[in-house]
């Protein structure tokens, strides 16, 4: 028998994050009596949020900004296909979840006079990035955790492997996980559940995100019936370190830093002129790739690449606030910032699309909730803004949170009991499909490296009709291949070759999605630039691309962007 008995909670949360941690103790705290069981496949702080760096945007310094600000400058830099109506709750509740933060035991940089410090960050029109130094996801991340510790009707579940959702009578019922040390099937039943898995940047060979970040969470949502929206906006940061692709912060732009070609130029002049290393991601990874594709980038031996200078702050600053910048740089290319510049080149960092919500985290499956990367508003549209994020998992996390809890108060999803056999039948299916011998099947390292390579060919920083075709069929194709998959490894302990399996798994079909909306989204905008059909079609797609999972692929629909008081005007920085 390979199913443990299950466990009962109120919530069941998947990811151990920023979002996710911040929903669990909203929900705890919107109703005493609730248990939250909190499932992640890693120990939580070991969350992709623990990498961030940069910061985490609010209005908590009013003398030059404003919400008014910070919502236009989201908008304009979403290429004006965030929801309007989102962006407006998120700017006025990011200061209160910033400072809530505080209060909990994050520790933010201080400007001389005692005030918290903010820095500009990408697209921002003034500095409302507050910030930890450079390790900004860490301590965010420990403030959560530790709070999180109060609670003890948050029930952790670490390096439980989700599977699939629980759904029955049309609404969901819990998940099953796969308990990595025991190699069993663990069903955990809930009246509602929480879904903060983040984003899919493995769907790409090249990325900042951590391993983890394979699209569980938005590809089990899409295969229980609930649609994904515009999953064909990727973001390029513009500055990570060629061969590993890890993060140099925007920080060490909004710091001071400089971009430089092999000529000499800080050639953003001829892209962004008003903003320079504070454009916007977009415009900066495609000003790159012209620099690159234009001969004055540098060769190496992971191929092109600008300079990142910094060598003008001066060690002081370097090490106050860019000091995990200087430790990158030095163990992973063995630079010292303060005396070279540092390599670096575009970089797949966050995806705007995932799963579709509303403002309070919910999705059209009844007693559903996702919240943070893994979820779209939308408040990022086609291009998000630096330092959006972290807030954006604060402030929607909450949300999740409290309407999560409010939805189990009024009677959640527990009309009638989920039946057993739908955790037994999970069971055997992944007994049949990984754990069965099928020799000399097809290697998942092959399919995966494959897939990566269709992605970053197919729907680069820029992409065209031929391109995007190619990746589709070609991921068409690997789907084929891996019902033919066989993993080496049959034991139960810690059986990573399976979990990597069933990872492989959910990116095909969220990197399926990503190519049929960029094929069929036949303009540009923000981060998805089509060679074919340059410039903005406001006529035809001032929309979100829903996505809905058939058989036969996805299937498209296009729901109006919410515009409440910013018109669509031309995007120039
Ligand atoms: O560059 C950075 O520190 C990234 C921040 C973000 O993606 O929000």
């Amino acid at each position: 028998m390979s199913l443990t008995d299950p466990v009962v909670h109120d919530i069941v949360l998947v990811g151990g994050g920023g979002a996710g941690i911040r929903a669990a103790i909203a929900a705890v705290e919107a109703d005493p009596k609730l248990t939250v069981a909190m499932v992640s496949k890693v120990y939580p702080m070991r969350s992709h949020t623990v990498s961030a760096e940069g910061g985490a945007a609010g209005v908590v310094k009013t003398e030059n900004d404003s919400f008014d600000l910070h919502a236009f400058d989201t908008i304009k830099g979403s290429d004006f296909i965030s929801d309007q109506d989102a962006v407006e709750a998120f700017v006025k509740e990011a200061p209160r979840e910033l400072l809530q933060l505080e209060h909990w035991g994050c520790p933010w940089s201080r400007d001389p006079d005692g005030r918290v410090a903010t820095r500009t960050f990408g697209g921002m029109s003034t500095p409302r990035t507050l910030f930890a130094a450079d390790k900004t996801g860490f301590h965010m991340l420990h403030a959560l955790f530790q709070t999180s510790l109060k609670y003890d009707r948050i029930v952790r579940y670490d390096e439980q492997f989700v599977t699939s959702l629980i759904v029955h009578d049309g609404a969901v019922r819990g998940v099953t996980a796969i308990d990595l040390h025991s190699g069993k099937l663990l069903p955990i039943y809930g009246r509602a559940v929480i879904i903060c898995t983040g984003g899919a940047g493995k769907v790409f060979p090249f990325t900042t995100n951590a391993s983890i970040k394979t699209g569980d969470g938005m590809a089990m949502a899409y295969r229980a019936g609930v649609p994904l929206k515009d999953m064909e906006f990727v973001q390029y940061h513009p500055t990570g370190l060629p061969g590993t692709g890890i993060l140099i912060t925007e920080a060490s732009r909004a710091e001071g830093g400089y971009l430089f070609n092999k000529e000499g130029d800080r050639f953003l002049s001829n892209y962004v002129p008003t903003k320079m290393e504070l454009g916007p991601r977009d415009l900066l990874s495609r000003a790159i790739i012209e620099e690159m594709e234009a001969g004055r980038a540098f060769e190496g031996k992971h191929g092109q690449y600008v300079h990142l200078d910094l060598t003008h702050l001066g060690e002081k600053k370097i090490n106050e606030r860019l000091p995990f910048v200087r430790e990158l740089a030095t163990k992973y290319v063995g630079i010292d910032p303060v005396k070279q510049p540092i390599p670096i080149r575009p970089v797949v960092h966050y995806c705007m699309g995932g799963i579709d919500t509303d403002i309070n985290g919910a999705t059209p499956l009844r007693g559903l909730y996702a919240a943070g990367e893994v979820a779209c508003v939308s408040i990022n549209g086609a291009n998000r803004l630096g330092s959006n994020s972290l807030t954006e998992c604060l402030v929607f996390g909450a949300w999740a949170g409290k309407h999560a809890a409010q939805y189990v108060r009024q009677g959640g999803s527990d009309s009638s009991p989920a039946p057993e056999s739908i955790a037994r039948d999970e069971w055997a299916r992944i007994e049949r499909t990984y754990l069965q011998d099928h020799k000399n099947g097809e290697r998942i390292a092959t399919i995966r490296h494959e897939m990566q390579d269709a992605m970053e060919k197919g729907c680069g920083v820029y992409r065209n009709g031929e391109t995007i075709q190619a990746a589709r069929d070609k991921l068409l194709t690997l789907r084929e291949r891996y019902g033919r998959i066989s993993i080496d490894d049959r034991n139960r302990v810690f059986n990573t070759d399976l979990t990597a399996a069933i990872e492989l798994d959910f990116m095909l079909d969220i990197a399926l999605a990503m190519a049929e909306g960029a094929l069929r989204r036949t303009e540009s905008r923000g981060a998805h630039q089509r060679r074919d059909h340059k410039g903005r079609n406001d006529q035809q797609f001032l929309t979100h691309t829903i996505a809905h999972r058939t058989e036969d692929g996805p299937r498209l629909e296009y729901r109006p962007a919410t515009i409440t008081r910013w018109q669509p005007e031309e995007r120039k920085y």
